[in-house]
């Protein structure tokens, strides 16, 4: 090959590479930079290579059908800080690769189903800071890789904690709903959650009435440990009768929950599977909670319970009973 010829082989590679580069942006090997560029639209030709894609503090408004086609090893999408208030249902088509979403601060409406659909690998979604009002019932159903939620400081009144189960999605740790505007918690679907998601279920700073299912749940979180109400004790307020004028802290004024007897719930009595028992119903115990009770482990609140029949539970035994 001649010296020339050389010379504008390398000068058309350059310039090709060059022209998958979006003005503005900065391209390294894998990871693309179009942070503050004053973008209106999503670039047209983007470097296939390209597995983190920054396109934060922008003017986009909308994401559409197949945006991200042609980018096989997508992994990281930040989208932050824009004025998106659409996005397609096919938005992201054929980006199962991706990991992680930050959407937040834009100005979504609502989280459907249809435009997460396809992200099968995603661990985490970041949706806060934006003007949600209304998460559909299955807009998370199928993301089984999901991790951790964020979806604080929008204005949700209520979220499907049903589609969220162990089967489902085993990963996740973290859903943050603190911060918005939920009065009531479907405490029946809400203790169904997987125990590593209710250790980090973020709920506080929200709208909630001081009601006494509400206040034995977080009562009975505090004393677990648990490091989502742990963290922020002092955001755990409710509103008597509704009013947001009487806010009072679930966790710091127990004389504004004198009536709520905790003692009338029995909770964790198993190790595997969370339960509320309230007084007068039957219970069925098994013999890990037995012996879980005589090793001292804090299973019930009151000593008053400890009068509850318990299983006959000789040696090696470990199967359930009923009490
Ligand atoms: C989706 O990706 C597959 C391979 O991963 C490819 O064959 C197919 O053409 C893609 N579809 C679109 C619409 O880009
Ligand atoms: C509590 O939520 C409101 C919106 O509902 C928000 O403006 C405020 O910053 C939040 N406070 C804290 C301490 O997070
Ligand atoms: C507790 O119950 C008593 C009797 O029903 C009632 O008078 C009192 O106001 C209640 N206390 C609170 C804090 O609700």
């Amino acid at each position: 090959m001649t010296s020339t010829a050389w010379i504008v082989l390398t000068a058309f590679w350059f310039h090709l590479s060059d022209a998958n580069c979006p003005p503005g942006c900065l391209c390294t090997s894998d990871i693309v930079n179009c942070g503050s560029v004053g973008m209106e639209r999503f670039p047209s030709v983007l470097p296939p290579t390209t597995s983190t894609l920054d396109i934060s503090h922008n003017r986009l408004t909308w994401l559409a059908p197949g945006t991200f086609h042609g980018l096989f090893r997508l992994n990281v999408l930040r989208i932050a800080h824009n004025q998106i208030s659409l996005l397609s249902p096919a938005a992201f088509h054929n980006t199962s690769t991706l990991h992680h979403l930050d959407l937040s601060s834009n100005r979504l409406q609502i989280v459907g189903k249809h435009p997460f659909q396809d992200l099968l690998g995603l661990e985490e979604l970041l949706l806060y800071n934006n003007h949600i009002t209304h998460v559909e019932n299955n807009a998370l159903v199928g993301l089984s890789n999901l991790k951790k939620v964020y979806l604080s400081l929008n204005q949700i009144t209520d979220f499907p904690f049903f589609s969220i189960r162990k089967h489902s999605h085993p990963k996740m740790v973290t859903l943050d709903l603190s911060s918005n505007r939920i009065t009531q918690l479907p405490l029946d679907d809400i203790v169904l959650l997987p125990l590593t998601l209710r250790r980090g279920l973020f709920i506080h700073n929200n709208s909630l009435e001081c009601d006494c299912s509400t206040y034995r749940i977080f009562w009975h979180w505090e004393k677990e440990g648990y490091e989502a109400v742990r963290d922020f004790k002092n955001e755990y307020s409710c509103r008597m009768f509704g009013d947001p004028l009487t806010s009072v802290n679930f966790l710091h004024s127990p004389r504004f929950f004198d009536n709520c007897t905790i003692e009338k719930m029995i909770s964790l009595i198993s190790p595997k599977a969370d339960m509320i028992v309230y007084e007068g119903d039957q219970v069925r115990l098994d013999c890990t909670a037995e012996k879980r009770w005589q090793s001292g482990n804090p299973i019930c609140p009151d000593a008053r319970l400890r009068n509850l029949p318990l299983p006959n539970c000789g040696q090696g035994q470990d199967d359930q009973r009923n009490s």
